[in-house]
């Protein structure tokens, strides 16, 4: 009866579905129209707007979906993709429920839908969040064209220690630069207004601290002070959340004791009540059902209650929402007024995305849309962007043209399947080029000598004797070793960050030869290869280059580009150094200080094999003549700092300029150093440029033992540089 009857009460409202509202209606006509709409929901309808179901992982629908969609108990879906199958889905919605409430289609698209661009570590990697706002938006426009109007993404957990597998997805591990890259993709996918044509909402995850996960190991407890959470985990975030990111998620690690997906604390005190955010949260995958495994949870209908009082709004995949919700209310443990709160955040995202206006996709327009020639041009340059050369001895690369024969060598030469990364969306191997196919298309006239030599993990050195009377063979070895796609990603944590299986092994056997030969990584985290980084001529970082990742390696391979990238995470000489990052804390025994007892090893030095920053190119560059605009500020005050650099070399190419500062002496330690400011420039042989970086009272802060955000009076370390080490240095005041 009880339905019947709020149809009864509101039928002078207008029709009995859902009014549209202009997407570009004022947010007051906005809420407006969703007081109206949620006085005309029953209990359960509200209920199924929290609820987000999965399909299958190829794209499709399962059948509980239709039916909870005639019914409208179905808010979102995760995973059904492609025009025809979302518009099957939310015809169920449009046409058979009572109140016409679009489905949210939503998908991991991480760094691309179909065309697949680089990892975002390695977009990351071009310290140039133009590069991750290009791909976004590209990713955007291919993934609306198929019916998804909502990605997880960006995932901007900062990340100290590589054994954890998903530092893969995010930007790193240094807060300045991740919050730069977060802001960035939320315009790539969200642009101004994501209600426009060929945009998507965006999603910034996993709220909090997912990165900090003990032992590197998934999902594993963290414990991180409110000072590192402050200054460390949240800025992305934060940047997020100020570029306007529609939606959050909450992460499946629990944070000092709390699950994150019960946790009132960062849910609601910091993201609500500091941050203003007036978006949508969404748990993780079953991670409200996974607060009983946690241990704060007795049963189902505990752990319903504990994430909706902390402010998850929408559950994924676990249905506790849905079963325990009309009972939680109807005892009082939660008020109607926070389902309310909850659906008014989700249909929020829903009317600003025009959905009520525009349900569905059009296939025509998918067809067109995905994997054009302009998007795989954009992801072929782009990934250029990504590259980090780490070693270059004797100018061996760029390599010449002219090269008659060539060896291409490794488990990774001709993997297609890796080069698209995990997390690759829609993408599919065969649109992807493999390195050796982007070698063979570059030099089509040379002999091109292939040999796998091993795999990427495992025993077996029987194809060595091959690789080796390849390299003999041929003028010149290109050498691709790694890790696998699959070897990092969710739940694919590692011990070792050694190059897997035989492969140091394979390119000892190539060294043995004499003949010339260059590395070419692709990997998902940081790697410990001392002996590589000792002995072999040259190294180039390609991460997983996406689509177009062959055809962008042999560009800058033969120097049609040049690899002006940067590392956004450290390199350790061993994975007994980790946690190692370069914004570290001095100590009391700093390495390198007078004391004999210093903070180190005994049996291997404490700096990082290459640092946060650090990347080479075909040219060189120098820094001189750093400014600053004045010499001392008052706390509340800002300074600009300027810096020339200057292309010294004969060839064009990249150099990314990088401000960093200490804050000498404060009332609690503070980092060696903290990144404040880049720029990457593109310079000609000969030209230099005066690059400008300002630093405002955001930049000169820190949280006090009280936790407030203060500038101190004293002095202040600044540092020029073109990686995190060396550079040029200079100092400021901070005077009441
Ligand atoms: C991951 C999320 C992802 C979700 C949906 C979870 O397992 O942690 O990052 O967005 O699945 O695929």
């Amino acid at each position: 009866m009880a339905p019947c009857l709020l149809l009864l009460a509101c039928a002078g409202a207008g029709p009995a579905g859902a009014q549209t509202v202009s997407a570009t209606a004022s947010d007051q006509e906005i809420e407006n129209q969703i007081s109206s709409l949620l006085a005309r929901m029953t209990l359960a309808e509200k209920l199924g707007q929290l609820q987000q179901l999965n399909g299958t992982w190829d794209g499709d629908i399962r059948p509980e979906q239709v039916q909870r969609a005639r019914q409208g108990l179905l808010g979102s879906v995760l995973y059904v993709r492609g025009a025809k199958r979302t518009t099957e889905l939310q015809r169920a919605a449009m046409n058979e429920s009572r109140l016409k409430i679009p489905i949210l289609f939503a998908f991991d698209v991480i760094h691309g839908y179909r065309t697949i661009f680089p990892v975002p570590l390695g977009e990351a990697a071009s310290w140039d969040p133009s590069v991750v706002e290009r791909a976004d938006s590209v990713a955007a426009a291919e993934a609306s064209a198929a019916g998804v109007r909502w990605t997880f993404a960006p995932m901007v957990d900062i990340a100290r220690d590589p054994r954890w597998g998903r530092i893969v997805e995010g930007s790193g591990e240094d807060p300045f630069l991740g919050a730069a890259m977060a802001a960035a993709a939320v315009r790539g996918f969200q642009g101004t207004n994501y209600s426009s044509p060929g945009k998507i909402v965006a999603c910034a995850k996993h709220w909090v601290a997912y990165g900090a996960a003990e032992g590197g190991r998934d999902y594993n407890t963290t414990e991180v002070s409110e000072r590192t959470l402050r200054e460390i985990y949240f800025p992305p975030f934060r940047a997020a959340v100020d570029a306007g990111v529609g939606t959050a998620m909450s992460a499946f690690n629990d944070l000092d004791g709390i699950p994150c997906t019960a946790n009132s604390f960062t849910l609601t005190d910091v993201l609500r009540k500091e941050w203003h955010f007036d978006g949508m949260v969404v748990s993780d995958w079953n991670a409200v059902k996974e607060l009983m495994a946690h241990g704060v949870a007795a049963d189902g209908e505990e752990a319903a209650e504990r994430a909706l009082a902390a402010g998850v709004d929408m559950e994924m995949v676990s249905q506790f929402y849905n079963v325990y919700g009309e009972q939680l209310v109807k005892n009082g443990k939660i008020p109607l007024a926070t389902i309310d709160q909850a659906v008014r955040r989700v249909l929020r995202i829903k009317y600003r995305l025009g959905l009520f206006e525009h349900p569905y996709a059009d296939k025509g327009l998918e067809d067109a849309t995905l994997l054009t020639a302009t998007n795989l041009t954009a992801a072929r340059k782009l990934a250029t962007r990504t590259f980090v050369l780490l070693k270059n001895d004797r100018e061996t690369l760029p390599l010449n043209r002219q090269l008659k024969s060539i060896a291409v060598i490794g488990p990774l030469a001709d993997d297609a399947q890796s080069m698209i990364g995990p997390w690759n969306g829609d993408g599919r191997k065969e649109d992807a080029v493999s390195l050796l196919a982007g070698i063979r298309a570059k030099l089509p006239a040379a002999k091109i000598n292939y040999a796998r030599g091993c795999d990427v993990t495992g025993d077996s050195r029987a194809g060595f004797e091959q690789a080796v009377n390849a390299a003999e063979e041929s003028d010149f070895t290109i050498l691709a070793v790694g890790e696998s796609a699959d070897m990092s990603g969710e739940a694919h944590s590692r011990s070792s960050l050694d190059l897997p299986g035989q492969q140091l092994a394979l390119i000892q056997a190539i060294h043995a030869t004499g003949k010339p030969y260059a590395v070419v990584l692709m990997n998902g985290r940081p790697l410990s290869i001392d002996w590589v980084a000792t002995n072999s001529p040259a190294i180039l970082e390609t991460w997983f280059a996406g689509t177009q990742g062959g055809n962008a390696i042999a560009d800058t391979l033969f120097g049609d580009a040049d690899p002006g990238g940067k590392l956004p995470v450290t390199f350790p000489r061993s994975v007994g150094q980790v946690p190692i990052y370069y914004n570290h804390k001095n100590t009391g025994r700093p390495p390198g200080g007078d004391s004999e007892d210093f903070s180190g090893y005994i049996d291997i030095p404490w700096t990082p094999l290459y640092p946060f920053g650090y990347g080479l190119s075909y040219t060189q560059f120098k820094l001189s003549n750093l400014q600053l605009s004045a010499r001392h500020i008052r706390p509340d005050g800002s300074v600009t700092i300027g810096v020339a650099v200057e292309n010294t070399g004969h060839r064009a190419g990249d150099e990314v300029v990088q401000l960093y500062l200490q804050d000498v002496a404060a009332s609690v330690t503070r980092p060696v150093k903290e990144l404040k400011g880049f720029e990457r420039v593109s310079l000609r042989p000969g030209e230099s440029r005066h690059v400008e970086f300002t630093l405002a009272p955001g930049d000169l802060g820190f949280y006090d033992q009280t936790m407030r955000f203060v500038v101190e009076p004293g002095t202040f370390k600044v540092m020029v540089g073109t990686s995190s080490e060396g550079g040029l240095e200079s100092s400021l005041e901070v005077r009441q």
